[in-house]
């Protein structure tokens, strides 16, 4: 068991992150409660409360913007640490739900904000991660938020892959991106989600020329589909479904879990 653990599970939009990020989280809640468990939305579409039964209330971009606007008011301005402040609001933000935290990046309103939450993100993250045995974090699609380095922290990395060329480029250029922006990632996996079986080797084959290993794969399974399609948070799936025993095995391999 590898401790502290920081992974984010990252790939093209639409590869199942928010499912994996999901069903990871109910492996590791089904065998331990001990780890202090940090959960991060850091998609801006926020769709991981959902699958979690979560209310979010607040994500770290609506606090962002109500501070900007009370800090623009100079009776406000006056007289407290803008940096102490707004960290109070950030701590606020997160929802204690039964054997970890969340918290949702969400979005800031308007030009150049977006920036500035991950600024304040990546601040606050680093500041928040030493709180935490495990933190989970379910990114954007794509590979924009590494040469934004909010994936700074990671030490573990998890890339989603459907069997299609773009899941694998999206693959190869998140790897070439860590490569260039300098982050040092420690174990850099992928997961191949909804792969026939007869194509589950070439991911083998592929990774292996890559540099990635295979954590392994999460099988198309209806229960999800009817989840997503119900409203039911996935974290409910019964332990015994496909997709929660698949879960587990990458779970163990990843060394989340023993
Ligand atoms: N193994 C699976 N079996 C059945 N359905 C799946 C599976 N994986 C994902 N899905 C479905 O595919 C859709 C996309 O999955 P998901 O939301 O997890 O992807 P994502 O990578 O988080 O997407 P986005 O880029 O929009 O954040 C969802 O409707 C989900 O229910
Ligand atoms: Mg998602």
């Amino acid at each position: 068991m590898k401790r502290p653990f920081i992974a984010s599970i990252s790939g093209k939009g639409g590869s199942g992150k928010t499912t994996l990020t999901a069903l990871l989280l109910k492996t590791l809640m089904e065998v331990n409660y001990r780890d202090r468990t940090l959960i991060v939305d850091a998609d801006p579409a926020t769709n991981l409360p959902e699958a979690l039964g979560l209310t979010l209330h607040r994500t770290i971009g609506d606090i962002v913007e109500e501070f900007r606007h009370k800090v623009d008011d100079p009776r406000v301005a006056a007289g407290y640490r803008k940096d102490i402040y707004l960290e109070g609001l950030i701590y606020e933000a997160i929802i204690e739900a039964k054997g970890y935290d969340f918290i949702a990046m969400g979005r800031g309103e308007g030009e150049g904000c977006y920036c500035y939450v991950n600024a304040v993100l990546t601040r606050v993250l680093s500041k928040l991660s030493r709180n935490y045995d495990v933190i989970l974090m379910d990114m954007e699609a794509g590979l924009e938020h590494i040469s934004r380095r909010t994936d700074r922290h990671v030490n573990t990395m998890i890339v989603v892959v459907d069997p299609s060329i773009m899941g694998l480029k999206t693959a190869e250029r998140i790897k070439e991106v860590v490569k260039e922006v300098g982050i040092e990632v420690e174990e850099m996996y992928v997961v191949g989600n909804r792969f026939p079986k007869n194509v589950e080797e070439k991911l083998y084959n592929w990774a292996s020329s890559i540099g990635y290993e295979v954590a392994g794969f999460l099988p198309e399974d209806p229960l999800i589909q009817e989840y997503s399609v119900f409203g039911k948070p996935l974290i409910q799936m019964p332990s015994d479904s496909s997709a929660v025993k698949a879960a587990r095995a990458i779970a163990k391999k990843i060394k989340l879990i023993d």
